[in-house]
């Protein structure tokens, strides 16, 4: 398969083209190349590409900034993916596009399915939510994969290039103590196994939405606790409560997704999440 990846240099595009390219022709596309919210851009690049697969990783998720710049959120999460869907459905190409738990408020406080309604907090999780409707609506081929807290070995371009396993190791160089909420739960997911995992997705057609996120759950702190533990960092980390910080934008305090279509067509490999962090750090951060 030739498969187009978009936002090729973020932190999960850079997985997909690596797990993709060693099966498939990847085409590595940077913001430089295609400009998702610019239809004649975004017709002019995967036209003349001709891929079978896109794969759009590009997206407006800086959180706050989201909140700051909503014309700005709505034109690359909603219009970007109504672009796609367009273009993809006219050319004939399966298209993925990567969602988020923010579609959820959390007061479920159980793993959220892909038939549970969503109700999405911020103007971030609201235009990723009218990104998956414009996709699934305009698109016959698509995948729609849901993700959360994500993390890899090139750090998220839209968060200053950090993620939270940066910030951790930043936070224990340079503070005297560190304070992790613990009453926020989700499942840590690294972009490495969404990469194989979509693979094996995208050459099905099993066109559908899923959510895609390693098993079980935890608590930001005890996230933490994991990244402090198996690098050795010895300041002193202590479990703090969302309310000890001001809240910038609202927040599902639970977020955790079950894999539950993935897991209907035997197609789940997503790994328990504490051996995939400790794999992660032993692999990118021992000497
Ligand atoms: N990070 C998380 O914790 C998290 C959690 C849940 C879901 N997600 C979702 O996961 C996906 C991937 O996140 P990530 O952490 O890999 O992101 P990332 O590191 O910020 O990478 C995004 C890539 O897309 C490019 N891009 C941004 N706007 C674009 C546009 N308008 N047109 C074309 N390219 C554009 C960026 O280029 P420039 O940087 O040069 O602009 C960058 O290469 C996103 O859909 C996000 O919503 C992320």
């Amino acid at each position: 398969m030739k498969i187009a990846i978009i936002g090729a240099n973020g932190q999960l595009g850079t997985d997909c083209s690596e797990v993709f390219s060693q099966n498939h022709e990847v085409v590595a596309l940077n913001h430089s190349d295609i400009e998702i919210a610019d239809i004649d851009s975004v017709k002019k690049v995967l036209g003349e590409m001709k891929p079978d697969v896109v794969v759009c990783t590009a997206a407006a998720h800086n959180v706050p900034k989201c909140e700051s710049e909503p014309n700005v959120a709505f034109k690359i999460n909603g219009i970007g993916s109504l672009n796609l869907a367009k273009i993809s459905a006219e050319l004939g190409y399966k298209l993925v596009q990567y969602s988020t738990d923010y579609v959820f408020d959390g007061s479920k406080m159980k793993p959220y399915t892909e038939t549970d309604a969503v109700f999405p907090q911020s103007v971030y999780g609201i235009t990723k939510y009218a990104g998956e409707q414009l996709i699934m609506n305009y698109c016959e081929k698509f995948f729609v994969i849901r993700v959360s807290g994500i993390y890899g070995k090139v750090p998220c371009r839209a968060k200053n290039n950090t993620n939270f396993i940066v910030n951790m190791v930043n936070a224990a160089k340079t503070k005297p103590e560190v304070r992790v909420v613990n009453d926020e739960i989700l499942t840590p997911t690294p972009t490495r196994e969404i990469a194989k995992n979509t693979l094996s997705l995208i050459e099905t057609d099993a066109y559908n939405l899923y959510h895609m996120t390693c098993e079980g759950e935890t608590s930001w702190y005890d996230f933490a606790k994991t990244i402090f533990e198996t690098l050795d960092l010895k300041t002193p980390l202590f479990p703090a409560s969302v309310k000890d910080f001001p809240i910038v934008v609202k927040r599902p305090f639970y977020s955790v997704l079950e894999n539950a279509n993935l897991k209907k067509i035997g197609l789940n490999q997503m790994p328990e999440w504490r051996g995939a962090l400790v794999s992660f750090l032993k692999e990118n951060y021992y000497p």
